[in-house]
């Protein structure tokens, strides 16, 4: 059975969403989604950096409303709930790497509605949040008995991302220590972290009562450094710490943290990724606590990054290799708790050459 799918929005993520949906044996692309006018019209394989794949971007939201698919990929630069509430009444089912990962149902009416209506389903996806904060955390904690601790943890070099509006808009790179403290980010991005934390919370049954916490530190550049929005200069802010711990009492059950740094020269104070260099960290603690590191997830090198980023990629790979899964679901709000187990798909050569 084939799915067809929208992609809404073509930055990282979604070039990346489009060249897996076209590796995908069971997807097939039919609409596009653009926010800039330069991209209106244009064809969608080719704005992913591939062959023309016959589908013409279009920045009319009405003329994918009335569009037949089965699955939208929502990744723009921030949710629009009104957006996301028309497209699943429009029959359409949602995956999206900007939210809706573990939803308080106290306030999901709207979006409940319109996927009743609508009968779709949608569901919140990414790598962190979306993935190594709560998923894998969750599958690697069946090893472990008497967890008392879960903690997911990312060090990365963003001078490898190449996305400036939510490097300097939701990260807060390249501002002063007090714009980066009061930036959006411990709102906007801390929102699925805490949604995150609360969904382990909530599944290993570590207590009713947590209630999270927010830390964050900055380190400015001690001297220019290069970065993808332009020069990051000296006192300007080069590097981020949060962490979101869920406490029962005053005891930490869950962690959740980052670590973004503009590379680990020219910092103050001189933050670095530690001889572990970049990775994604999942640490349960538990009878027997488990260390899991995630390699790969991070490019070679800055060019590299910037071309292709392996996280950028997974995080669309994720949403797109769940696509067959939520078409297939009930409708509603499906977290990870609510869907079976999401894999990938062998390359297409291979697939026929078992068939
Ligand atoms: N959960 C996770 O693990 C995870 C991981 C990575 C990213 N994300 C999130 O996914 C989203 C996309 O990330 P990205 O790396 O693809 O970012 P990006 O490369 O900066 O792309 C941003 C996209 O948003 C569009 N856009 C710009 N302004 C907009 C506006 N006012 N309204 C609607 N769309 C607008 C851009 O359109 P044009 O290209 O037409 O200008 C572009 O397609 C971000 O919210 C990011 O935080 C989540």
């Amino acid at each position: 059975m084939t799915f067809t799918v929208i992609q809404w929005a073509t930055g990282g993520v979604g070039r990346g969403a489009i060249q897996a949906v076209r590796r995908h044996p069971d997807l097939e692309l039919v609409g596009c989604w653009v926010h800039s006018a330069d991209k209106n019209g244009r064809d969608a394989g080719e704005i992913a950096g591939e062959q023309p794949i016959g589908v013409a971007a279009t920045t009319s939201v009405d003329e994918l409303l009335a569009m037949d698919a089965d699955c939208v990929v929502y990744a723009p630069l921030l949710p629009d709930e009104q957006v996301v509430t028309a497209l699943l009444r429009s029959g359409k089912n949602v995956v999206t790497p900007v939210g809706w990962i573990f939803p308080d149902p106290a306030r999901t009416a709207g979006i409940d509605a319109a996927c009743r209506d609508g009968n779709a389903t949608l569901h919140g996806s990414g790598i962190h949040p979306g993935g190594i904060t709560e998923r894998f955390p969750l599958m690697v904690s069946a090893l472990s008995s008497a967890v008392t601790h879960v903690r997911a943890e990312e060090f990365s070099d963003i001078r490898t991302y190449d996305a400036p509006d939510v490097i300097r808009h939701l990260m807060g790179f390249g501002g002063s220590p007090r714009q980066a403290l009061a930036g959006p980010i411990a709102g906007a991005l801390g929102k699925g972290f805490k949604a995150s934390a609360r969904m382990v919370v909530h599944e290993l049954g570590l207590g009713s009562a947590a209630t999270i916490h927010t830390r964050q530190e900055v380190a400015v550049a001690a001297a220019p450094i290069d970065s993808p929005i332009g020069t990051i200069e000296p006192g300007q802010v080069a590097a981020r710490r949060l962490r979101w711990e869920a406490r029962i009492g005053d005891r930490p059950v869950v962690t959740a943290a980052v670590n973004w740094l503009m590379g680990e020269q020219d910092l103050e104070p001189a933050w670095t990724f530690g001889p572990g260099g970049q990775r994604f960290e999942i640490e349960i603690t538990g009878d027997p606590s488990v260390l899991v590191s995630f390699t790969g997830l991070h490019s070679e090198s800055v060019a590299a990054g910037l071309s292709h980023n392996p996280g950028v990629v997974a995080t669309a790979n994720h949403c797109v290799n769940a696509i067959p899964y939520v078409c297939r679901a009930s409708p509603g709000i499906k977290t990870y708790l609510d869907l079976p187990l999401i894999a990938g798909r062998a390359a297409r050569w291979r697939a026929k050459e078992t068939r």
